[in-house]
This record gives C-alpha cells, sequence and structure tokens, in this order.
C-alpha cells in the first residue's frame, strides 16, 4: 500500500468549512485598518536570518530556539543538510516586524513621506512546542506605523485603540489590555541594572533559564512563567525611577490619550515583552477563555529598530494580533452568514444537463455565483446539494419547463416559487443582483 502522508506538527489544513470565518476577520481587519489610514504591504516568506537575530534580540526564545531554516544551494540536498553554512538561504519569518523594516529602509519610505503606516496579514514560522493556541504555523494581522513623524504619544493610543476596536470588530468583548513603558534605550540599562541589584540576592532560588537570564539579559525574567520566579519578580519593586522624566511625560500622556478614547487599560509595570526592540510603550491583550496561551496580540514602539538595522533615525510603534487565537476566542460567536452561492441549478432528469450547463454560464455571465450537480441525480439528492451550499435560489429544469422555453425559480429562504421565461432571465439575475 502506498505512503501516507499527514500534515506537519504544529501546523494545520484550513478546511473550506472554516474559510468563511476567516474571510470575514481578513475583511473586518482590512476595513478597520484602511479607517486608520494603513496601507497593506506583503513582505516574503522567508528572509536572511541575522534580520530577525539582530531586532529581535539573540537572547529570545523565539531567536535563540523557534527559527525555522530554510536551506537552498547548488549542492544535492543530503549534502544542503550537511553543509549548511554556505547553503543557508535564511529562515521563515518568524514575525512580520523586522521583515517591514527591511523593506522600509530599502525601499526608502522615508524619502517619500513623513509616516508609513502599513498593515500585514499572513503566515508566521515559530519552531515551538506545539499545543492549543500555539503553532508552528499561524498567522498574524499586524500594523506598523514608522517614520520620522511617528513621535507622538497620541500615535502609540491610536495604534492601541485599533487592535482593541479590530478585536471588538470581531465580536470580542472579554479581553484585557495591559499596558508599560521601558523608557529610552539607556532608561532600558539603568533598568537592566536595578534589576540585577534587585534579583541579585534571590539568584540561586531563581529557575535555571532565570539564572541565565540573569547575566545574559536579565529583562527576561519578568516574563518567566515559572511560579516560584514569577512570586519572586512580583515581590520586588521596581518602582519606575529609572525612567527619565520626558520617559514618564510620555508615557502619562499616552494613558491620557487612551483614557479620552474611553479604552480600559491595566497598568503593568512587570510587562516587558519578550522581544529586544522595544522602547517605550508596550502593550499586551489577552484573554482568559484561550488557556495558557492567552495573548490574543502585543505590540508597542520601537524606536531605534530602524537605524539599528541601518536605515535612517526614525521612530515606530505597531502591534500584531494572532489570527487563530482571535478565531478561538470566537468560537463560532460571528458566524458569518453570507450564503456562500447564489443559484444552484437542478436538471430534473440527465437528458437536460445540456441546457442547466448552458443557464449556469448565463447565471455567471450575470455576475451571479452559481453551481449544479454535473451528473443528474434524483430533486431530492439535488436539493440537498444546493441546501449544502446554502444557495439563495434554486433554477429547476424539467420536462415542462423544457417544453414551454422556462425555468422554475425557488427561493430556498421563503420558499415561494415562480416560473420564468428563458428570455426574461437576464432581467429576473439583474433583480436578485439587486437584493443580494
Ligand atoms: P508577538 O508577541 O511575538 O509579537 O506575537 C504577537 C501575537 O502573535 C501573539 O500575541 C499571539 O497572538 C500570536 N502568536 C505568536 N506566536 C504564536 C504561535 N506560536 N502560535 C499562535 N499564535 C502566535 C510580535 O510578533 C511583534 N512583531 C508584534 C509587534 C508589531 N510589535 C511591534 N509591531
Amino acid at each position: 500500500m502506498a505512503k501516507q502522508f499527514f500534515i506537519p506538527r504544529g501546523t494545520s489544513d484550513i478546511l473550506p468549512s472554516e474559510i468563511p470565518f476567516w474571510q470575514a476577520l481578513e475583511n473586518t481587519a482590512r476595513t478597520i485598518c484602511r479607517l486608520y489610514g494603513y496601507q497593506e504591504i506583503r513582505t516574503p516568506i522567508f528572509e536572511e536570518t541575522e534580520l530577525f537575530a539582530r531586532s529581535m534580540g539573540q537572547t529570545s526564545d523565539v531567536v535563540q530556539k523557534q527559527m525555522l531554516r530554510v536551506l537552498a544551494g547548488p549542492r544535492d540536498f543530503q549534502e544542503t543538510l550537511q553543509n549548511s553554512e554556505d547553503s543557508l538561504a535564511g529562515v521563515l519569518r518568524p514575525e512580520g516586524t523586522a521583515a517591514i523594516v527591511r523593506s522600509y529602509i530599502e525601499n526608502d519610505f522615508d524619502k517619500r513621506e513623513s509616516l508609513s503606516k502599513l498593515f500585514y496579514m499572513g503566515a508566521m514560522f515559530r519552531g515551538e512546542r506545539p499545543q492549543k493556541g500555539r503553532l508552528r504555523q499561524f498567522h498574524q494581522i499586524g500594523v506598523e506605523a514608522i517614520g520620522p513623524s511617528s513621535s507622538s504619544p497620541y500615535l502609540d493610543a491610536d495604534v492601541i485603540a485599533l487592535s482593541v476596536n479590530l478585536l471588538k470588530a470581531c465580536g470580542l468583548t472579554n479581553f484585557k489590555l495591559k499596558i508599560n513603558t521601558l523608557g529610552t534605550l539607556e532608561n532600558k540599562k539603568a533598568f537592566y541594572e536595578l534589576l540585577k541589584r534587585k534579583l541579585q540576592p534571590q539568584l540561586t532560588e531563581l529557575c535555571e533559564d532565570c539564572q541565565q537570564r540573569f547575566e545574559r539579559n536579565v529583562l527576561r525574567i519578568l516574563d518567566c512563567k515559572n511560579e516560584k520566579c514569577r512570586t519572586i519578580v512580583r515581590q520586588t519593586s521596581f518602582g519606575r525611577d529609572w525612567l527619565t522624566q520626558d520617559s514618564q511625560n510620555y508615557f502619562n500622556a499616552v494613558k491620557q490619550a487612551l483614557d479620552m478614547l474611553n479604552i480600559v487599560f491595566e497598568d503593568d509595570p512587570y510587562l516587558v515583552r519578550g522581544l529586544d526592540y522595544y522602547t517605550h510603550t508596550v502593550f499586551e491583550i489577552s484573554d482568559s477563555s484561550l488557556g495558557s496561551q492567552d495573548a490574543l496580540g502585543a505590540g508597542g514602539r520601537y524606536n531605534n529598530l530602524v537605524s539599528e538595522l541601518g536605515g535612517p533615525q526614525v521612530d515606530a510603534v505597531g502591534f500584531a494580533l494572532g489570527m487563530e487565537r482571535i478565531l478561538l476566542a470566537q468560537q463560532g460567536k460571528n458566524k458569518p452568514c453570507d450564503s456562500f452561492i447564489d443559484v444552484f441549478i437542478i436538471a430534473m432528469d440527465a437528458q437536460y444537463t445540456k441546457n442547466a450547463f448552458l443557464l449556469l454560464q448565463e447565471v455567471r455571465r450575470c455576475n451571479l455565483s452559481a453551481d449544479m450537480s454535473y451528473q443528474a441525480g434524483s430533486l431530492k439528492s439535488q436539493m440537498r446539494l444546493a441546501n449544502k451550499l446554502s444557495a439563495r435560489f434554486v433554477m429547476i429544469l424539467g420536462e415542462d419547463e423544457i417544453k414551454n422555453q422556462e425555468v422554475t425559480l425557488k427561493n430556498m429562504q421563503n420558499g415561494m416559487q415562480e416560473k420564468i421565461a428563458l428570455n426574461s432571465i437576464r432581467e429576473k439575475l439583474d433583480k436578485l443582483k439587486i437584493e443580494r
């Protein structure tokens, strides 16, 4: 027997029955992003490895453990695997931000506009241990506002409001927004020093990972999920004195702007995010109904990333939402009710299949979606098929209809039937289109 193949672990097929939910989410995202003045951008699915290593941080979990390599080269595949050094083409993108920044720099966006507002949707890849809500191939909706005139607390608030309103437009209400500030790069350095001083006495009580984090990137200890580490962190108060006055003022202005928009948030001084590029505002949106992987999305400001990746010194802010997690949180609440098809055509006998086939083309020429059973079965089985496709109308062609040059049109919502002369069918179809 031939070998059967299975889907790679941590990925999923999005089956036709799920597509309406994805499309509804994509449509909502496009509408809301445009409402806020963002334009769509699409970048490749793989990029140079270093792009992510330098932006997300060498010590981040994603870069250390989760990058999925793309191998390519002139050698044959076995050799390529053994000689990965010179044949490494890059990695599958684990996130969108660094790729958008790479494109922003490469395409000289800063020379054309003082603020580039870009949004994206697509597959991201992280070699994580799969579980509910945590995949190796997942999808994000993200926005990035980049440019010389992006430095305003109103923009931070607007970006946060966009993420919140997008989730509300998806029918979600039970999520929580947490925000914090990390200040400038210099403030962050002062914060590292303070954390080290405060955590040093309990160093040996921290988990093994955190003991390493203490040396390599102490900020990550605040993100550790280990209960003991969490308790130690929560019992330690860091205050916000390590922030300069300007940074404190900036954060206060962001919070005031959120208040003005009636966006409810929690100011959480322990929120740091797992990626290195953030400065000033960081935020996270979670939904407890999701279980352990409860982050619906996250984002923040990254004022140094563009210059660190070789571009001009311009500020930026953005976020990304996990699409699978939004759909999980919706749990079918937002069932899209659009009919899948406008007209289903039924031939009552195999000899009328040809007439039905021609009528099918005529309906489609009128810009109405149409389908038929290509092998005429019983009326009952064809009606079942029409129902399965959620057809709005059924057109029936039987002996009488063919003789009288007409079709029977059945409205599947109210059950009403009428006969339509074939020579007035176009007129009728145009009317159906208007009523759609
Ligand atoms: P992130 O927190 O790594 O941020 O990911 C954002 C969201 O993507 C998460 O909150 C989650 O909903 C979803 N996500 C992440 N990993 C997985 C996974 N393995 N399976 C399913 N969903 C996942 C970023 O990616 C930043 N680029 C956000 C950003 C944009 N910051 C500024 N601009």
